[in-house]
């Protein structure tokens, strides 16, 4: 999953899709920081599952470990999503377009723990029992958004390798733009589940978070648009 809208590095999908077969082989021009700076992504973004595994075998997952599981990969999940987001507007900030570099593999690893936040679900909440879930998800509005989420980062990630990108051209585009549905259904995911507790700190932080990220490429859009119209 190489979202937000932009396959790999460019805009045109045949392009993108050429230059990254390229860039798979080496580095991007005069940044040799790519390939371990990669492997020390990769590496950080297990941290999540060993702080689990971690407090797991130390019997420290609290009195409910199934919650404990179901909210942390729940809240990793967002965070991935939230630095995916972040790749975009970090590179035209910065003018560093290696950026780009890591936004298909942070969009995996946000994908990694829903699958598992929505496997915790699954598998120690209800059982596999099917007919609860689906009640669940036709019930529970929190659910049926998170869900609805989890979907389309499935679409996501189905289509992430290069060969999809090279297959479905202009229509990869078009798909990986659902990034920005994705941010905003697991905002509302975050928020109605904690409403209902009366706590909505955390939503409200993350929310922010999100309407700055999702803002800044509304801003940039129409900013374009408006030059291409003259
Ligand atoms: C992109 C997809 C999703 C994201 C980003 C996400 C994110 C979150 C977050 C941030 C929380 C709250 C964590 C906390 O309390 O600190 C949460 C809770 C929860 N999520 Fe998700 N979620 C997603 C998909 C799903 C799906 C597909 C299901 C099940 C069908 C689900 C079921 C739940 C449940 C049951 C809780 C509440 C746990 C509790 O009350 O203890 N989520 N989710």
């Amino acid at each position: 999953m190489a979202s937000d809208t932009q396959p790999v590095t460019q805009t045109e999908p045949r392009k993108a899709a050429r230059s990254a077969s390229t860039a798979s082989r080496r580095p991007a021009s005069g940044a040799r920081w790519i390939v371990p700076a990669k492997i020390a992504v990769f590496i950080a973004a297990w941290y999540p599952l060993a702080r689990i595994v971690l407090f797991g075998v130390t019997d420290r997952l609290g009195a409910n470990p199934i919650e404990f599981i179901t909210r942390s990969t729940g809240l990793w999940t967002l965070v991935f999503l939230c630095i995916t987001l972040a790749v975009t507007p970090l590179r035209r900030l910065t003018g560093v377009a290696a950026f780009v570099r890591f936004r298909r593999m942070l969009g995996l690893y946000a994908f990694f723990y829903a699958t598992l936040h929505f496997t915790t679900y699954l598998w120690f909440d209800k059982w596999f029992d099917v007919a609860a879930i689906l009640k669940d998800i036709g019930k529970r509005p929190f659910i049926t958004v998170g869900f609805a989420a989890f979907v389309l980062l499935i679409a996501l990630a189905v289509t992430s390798p290069r060969a999809m990108v090279r297959k479905l051209g202009r229509r990869w585009q078009m798909l990986h733009r659902s990034i920005y549905a994705i941010g905003a259904l697991a905002i509302l995911h975050f928020w109605w589940m904690k409403a209902g507790k009366h706590d909505l700190v955390l939503p409200k932080i993350y929310g922010t978070i999100m309407v700055a990220l999702l803002g800044w490429r509304l801003i940039v859009w129409l900013r374009e648009r408006r030059v291409k119209a003259r």
